[in-house]
């Protein structure tokens, strides 16, 4: 792996992974993870909210507690980051470690800007400070109808799972809208495609705009 510094300032890859509610990320960081391995490369794998052991309890207050007012919310979220990238990203990251994660300062955009209404520019300003600058080198955003979102979903559903189908349609456009912004550093695959098509397409970008030899894993 080229080690040279990139966008995240250290030695390593930071790639996130965005999308709805059931959009299917966790089943493509896992298989992307497996590729990066397969590869034999260091890879971390993690997630937002809960990628710390103080994140745990901040993800089980976020969504699984009780009422939240919107900044409090937003300030929660933060403070997962923060945690989260001062004690395990960037030292991946410095380590040459491949970091993967399951959502980051996007979501918090989202969900807690354009979701709850609070202005996307205020929140974002609140995030980036918390994670004190760290940009992904690559996010992976994988688009679900909010409908299609709920039905995968069934009847298991968070405090942000709950909220009606226009709020998961503000988090769709505002996901969609910030990766038609910097296509160099987003790519978007159609959540409803094969799971086997999009694993390809996902290895493939990444293999293309990090620099690295991929295969997909061979039963997706
Ligand atoms: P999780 O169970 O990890 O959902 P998923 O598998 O869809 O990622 O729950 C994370 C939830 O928290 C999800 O609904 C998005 C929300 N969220 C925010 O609202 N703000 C944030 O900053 C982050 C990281 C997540």
């Amino acid at each position: 792996m080229n080690v040279e510094q990139t966008e995240s300032g250290a030695a390593g890859r930071f790639i996130v992974f965005e999308g709805g509610d059931g959009a299917g990320k966790s089943t493509h960081v896992r298989l992307l993870v497996a590729s990066l391995r397969a590869a034999g490369l260091r890879v971390l794998e993690t997630r937002q909210p809960g990628g710390s052991p103080l994140g745990q309890q901040i993800r089980d207050l976020v969504l699984h507690g009780g009422d939240i007012t919107p900044r409090a919310e937003a300030l929660l979220f933060a403070a997962d980051k923060a945690q989260h990238v001062e004690e395990v990203v960037r030292p991946a990251l410095a380590r040459g470690e491949i970091v993967v994660s399951d959502r980051y300062v996007d979501s918090s955009v989202a969900y807690q800007g354009a979701g709850r209404d609070l202005g996307a520019d205020e929140v974002e300003r609140v995030q980036e400070w918390a994670v004190a600058g760290l940009h992904p080198d690559l996010t992976v955003v994988i688009d679900i109808a909010p409908e299609e979102g709920r039905r995968r979903r069934g009847g298991e559903h968070d405090r942000m799972e709950r909220e009606a189908d226009d709020f998961h349609a503000a988090i769709r456009a505002h996901f969609l809208r910030v990766a038609a912004a910097a296509p160099g550093r987003y790519i978007v695959v159609d959540g409803m495609g094969d799971r086997a098509v999009i694993h390809a397409n996902i290895v493939a970008a990444v293999g293309d705009r990090l620099g690295l030899t991929l295969e997909p894993v061979a039963k997706p």
